[in-house]
């Protein structure tokens, strides 16, 4: 275990400031920021040129353990987690079995207690009947709840469940939000056409803000906490910005934002498949104005790995889903490099509004008092995105060939180094991420 750190002299990124300073760590937490200081520290940190930004919290990735361990792991998850930068991640109930009581919930931490080297926590998945698990289990994020069907079976759409759900509890609802009527009326018409082209035709933007509607009026009535994750259309971000409702958040995907068809699915078939699809190029610029604006307060991968060989079978054979947890950051900072937008702004999406949106203690802040989860950056570091650097299990990503500006240098969970420049520390595990 590592006491101190001194990082010296590092460029300082806040949701609203850039500064140079130097950060002392002892013990898991920054205890002090200042333009200098003069301290002893087991592990210095004085490189010329590197920035220091709050650990990415990741509030979305479903990282398949138990049940898919050929896709992904807690562990394999994690170790790509920190590579890209990201020290807190959240995952998804769509495991097997499903996380929908405490037993499955308490078996996914102690696998993470053991196995992750990021911070961690996990969703408790809504079924048609575990209400009470729902509103008993202990240190969640929230309720998640597939409102239209995705990877998994895990379906609730039927309006006296959701009723209930809504009424019953004050946990956070995050939801995947589109209409499954709609969805299967489409399908009728598409599936069978065998082109993935078709995908965001089956699950098209009347699908997704049908639901968003529906789920936004259950929040404004029942005033519950609701989070629409991945959001995917231009109506939608719209609507969200008309109800400016303080009961509902949002978050957005890059590959949302910087993907669009029909360009995508002509390029990388059904490595392109996703739920929520990606859509035509004026939803991605209409997403990335309203995260720009803040309609939209944060990001999350949607990391959802499945091997190539599943992802290579035809349309309709091919699982919908992508890799993303180690991408994120870096390419965001090459928007920000770009100025699309600013080096703040990413720290604020990626950082900050995660912890607020769910209501993290101590984290996503570089803060004094605050938990030592820093990712130390090289803001000007080229680099190339490929298949064969690629640090999850699922061993590809879709943003292969793309290169980037920014690069992660060092990563530290809790105080202490777990990725520094291609090495990973695995000594030490990531904590159980407490909710407020
Ligand atoms: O594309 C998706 N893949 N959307 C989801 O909602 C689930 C995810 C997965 O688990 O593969
Ligand atoms: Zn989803
Ligand atoms: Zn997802």
């Amino acid at each position: 275990m590592i006491e101190s750190i001194l990082f010296k002299d590092v460029e300082l990124i806040t949701a609203s400031e850039r500064k140079q300073g130097d950060v002392y760590v002892l013990n898991g937490k920054i205890v002090a920021i200042q333009p200098s200081l003069s301290v002893d520290a087991e592990y210095v940190i004085n490189e010329k040129g590197l920035a220091l930004i709050p650990g990415v919290i990741d509030p979305h990735v479903h990282f398949r353990e138990p049940g898919a361990s050929h896709k992904e792991t807690l562990y394999t998850g994690s170790k790509a987690a920190v590579r890209g930068g990201v020290t807190s991640f959240f995952e998804m109930p769509n495991t097997k079995p499903a996380t929908i009581d405490a037993v499955a919930l308490a078996e996914k931490k102690k696998i993470a207690s053991q196995t992750s080297l990021a911070n961690y926590n996990f969703f408790i998945g809504a079924t048609t009947s575990n209400l009470d698990h729902l509103n008993s289990v202990e240190n969640v994020p929230g309720i998640k709840v597939f409102v239209g069907s995705s990877t998994g079976n895990m379906l609730v759409d039927d309006q006296a469940i959701l009723e209930e759900m809504f009424r019953n509890g004050t946990r956070l609802i995050a939801v995947h939000s589109e209409d499954e009527a709609t969805i299967q009326a489409n399908k009728q018409q598409y599936l069978r056409s065998g082109d993935v082209h078709d995908h965001p035709k089956i699950r098209n933007v009347a699908a997704a803000i049908k639901s968003t509607r529906r789920l936004v009026q259950l929040a404004t009535k029942y005033q519950r906490r609701l989070h629409i994750c991945h959001l995917t259309t231009e109506e939608e971000a719209v609507f969200l910005d008309q109800t400016q409702s303080k009961y509902v958040t949002t978050e957005v995907s890059p590959q949302h934002l910087l993907l669009w068809g029909p360009e995508c699915y002509t390029q990388l078939g059904t490595l392109a498949q996703i739920n929520p699809p990606i859509r035509e190029k004026r939803h991605a610029d209409a997403l990335w104005s309203h995260l720009i604006k803040g309609t939209i307060q944060c990001m999350g991968s949607d990391h959802a790995p499945h091997t190539l060989d599943e992802k290579m079978k035809p349309f309709g054979d091919a699982p919908s889903g992508m890799p993303g947890v180690e991408t994120s950051l870096p390419l965001l900072l090459t928007l920000a490099y770009q100025k699309r937008c600013s080096y703040q702004n990413v720290v604020k999406w990626l950082c900050e509004a995660p912890a607020a949106v769910y209501g993290i203690k101590n984290k996503g802040q570089l803060k004094e008092g605050y938990d030592a989860d820093l990712t130390l950056i090289d803001l000007n570091k080229k680099h190339t995105l490929s298949n064969s650097r690629i640090i999850s299990k699922c061993g590809w990503t879709a943003f292969d060939g793309w290169s980037c500006r920014g690069e992660v240098i060092a990563t530290f969970v809790n105080g202490q180094p777990v990725y520094r420049e291609g090495d990973f520390f695995e000594t030490v595990k990531g904590k159980e991420i407490k909710i407020k």
